[in-house]
């Protein structure tokens, strides 16, 4: 029986995409319950409609209501797993440790490196040689708890903050879909 998700998304949704992609090439085993976001305009709901996934937009700014409304939804889905995928709100202490070790989350650099927003300007800027991408499990903390897997992205010379960005969504597509295949084995 195929593990069951719910993703969460604030945005592009291109993780959304990858992950939607893999299960329906068979290279995932696993059932997208529902696609939760926190923005009326975010195209990963768009994406979610598309692959018939059920949606539920969750638009309240207050974070008890936001949360009652989301552990309502997640719990009707029924999805074991909870994907944060370019999720731009912090999750509080209990709801977390509700869900514990059952929260994961992308991130595009090097954890502990470059927490928070614009992790790939953060890099580009800090004129470092080498970024990349991390999934974790989500603690209370932004971007903080326990590291499970990532990839690094070399900085090139002709690079430019572009041509950056592409390959770190490549990279994060490919590790994201790993991981998942990893929790649908039952491998962690
Ligand atoms: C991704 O780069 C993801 O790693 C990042 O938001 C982007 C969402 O893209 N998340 C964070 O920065 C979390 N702190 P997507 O909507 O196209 O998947």
């Amino acid at each position: 029986m195929s593990v069951t998700m719910a993703v969460l998304a604030s945005g592009n949704g291109s993780n959304l995409q990858a992950m939607i992609d893999a299960i329906r090439e068979h290279r995932l085993d696993a059932e997208l319950r529902i696609v939760i976001s926190d923005q009326p305009k975010a195209y990963a709901l768009e994406r979610a409609k598309a692959g018939k996934i059920p949606t539920a937009l969750i638009a309240s700014k207050e974070r008890a209501v936001f949360e009652q409304e989301l552990a309502s939804q997640l719990r009707q889905s029924g999805a074991e797993w909870i994907v944060l995928a370019g999720f731009m709100r912090i999750l509080s202490a209990p709801f977390v440790a509700a869900h514990r070790n059952r929260i994961v989350n992308i991130h595009p650099s090097l954890l502990p490196l470059f927490p928070g927003k614009d992790a790939i300007g953060q890099a580009w800027r800090a004129g470092v040689t080498e970024t990349g991408c991390t999934v974790h499990y989500v603690d209370e903390g932004v971007d903080t708890g326990p590291i499970i897997r990532q990839t690094k992205v070399a900085i090139q010379p002709g690079d430019t903050l572009e041509t950056l960005t592409e390959r770190m969504h490549h990279a994060e597509h490919q590790l994201y879909v790993e991981v998942l295949r990893m929790i649908s084995e039952g491998t962690i």
